[in-house]
């Protein structure tokens, strides 16, 4: 069973992943990022799928995990650790702040895209971490529905509250007394599909997106790899049957 992870920032819960020892083969990004360079640094494979290239019907670049070494800590964080945003908000992993190029993007062409790479790969089940591009339906359609019902997400928030790409901001800005995360099986809505774990964290008097996205993302960092686990556990229970 062959585990790929998309990144598009700054890599966090790859870190926790991959600190538990999940058997992850492959590292996938939209940009350059500092959760390549996570991954570069534990020697994993990654290819860099640049969505910028299906601005106009571009090429993929692909990356090996040698020539990408040396770009993680120029791109995609900042010193804090936090993804840096295309746009000045802060958050580069959040799309519809993703440079100058919206609505010109070819979702299906990279999704199609990113699909044939990762079966070329062999990889079988797909986490998303922080992934920064919505993936349309001809992603889970890929090879007769090779990926349908094994990409996994994680999202910091209750869903179906606040589902979208502010999702930390919105439960402020709803004043809400809790948020937290979702890990749930992906599908081509947004933000939606069957949920697998929930768990709730408190909104702290004082909270602003940072610190609160961060308790988030800290539950994450436990909730995410062990339900990947579990997930990966299953599936080669029922080949196996
Ligand atoms: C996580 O909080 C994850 O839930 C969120 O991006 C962060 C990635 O952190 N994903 C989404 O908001 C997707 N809708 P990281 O880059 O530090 O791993």
């Amino acid at each position: 069973m062959r585990l790929a992870v998309l990144v598009s920032g700054t890599g966090s819960i790859l870190e926790a992943m991959l600190g538990v020892g999940l058997p992850v083969d492959l590292v996938g990004a939209d940009r350059p990022c500092r959760g390549l360079g996570v991954a570069a640094d534990a020697e994993l494979k990654t290819v860099l799928v640049a969505r910028d290239d299906w601005t106009g019907g571009g090429a993929t670049a692909m990356v090996g995990t040698d020539t990408i070494a040396g770009v993680d800590a120029a791109g995609g964080a900042d010193e804090t650790g936090q993804p840096v945003g295309t746009a000045g908000t802060g958050d580069g992993t959040r799309e519809p702040e993703h440079g100058t190029q919206r609505g010109c993007f070819d979702r299906e062409g990279y999704s199609c895209e990113l699909a044939a790479v990762l079966d070329g790969r062999g990889v079988d089940v797909v986490a998303m971490a922080g992934f920064g591009t919505v993936l349309d339906g001809s992603f889970f359609e890929w090879g007769d529905g090779r990926y349908r019902g094994r990409v996994l997400n994680t999202h910091p928030s209750l869903l179906p509250a606040f589902p979208g790409w502010h999702a930390v901001r919105d439960a402020l800005d709803a004043g809400a007394a809790e948020s937290g995360c979702t890990v749930h099986v992906a599908i081509p809505e947004v933000d939606a599909g069957p949920v697998l774990a929930q768990q709730a964290v408190p909104v702290m008097p004082g909270d602003d997106e940072a610190t609160l996205h961060e308790r988030i993302k800290a539950v994450e960092r436990e909730l995410y790899p062990a339900t990947i686990a579990a997930f990966l556990d299953e599936l080669a229970a029922a080949r196996s049957r």
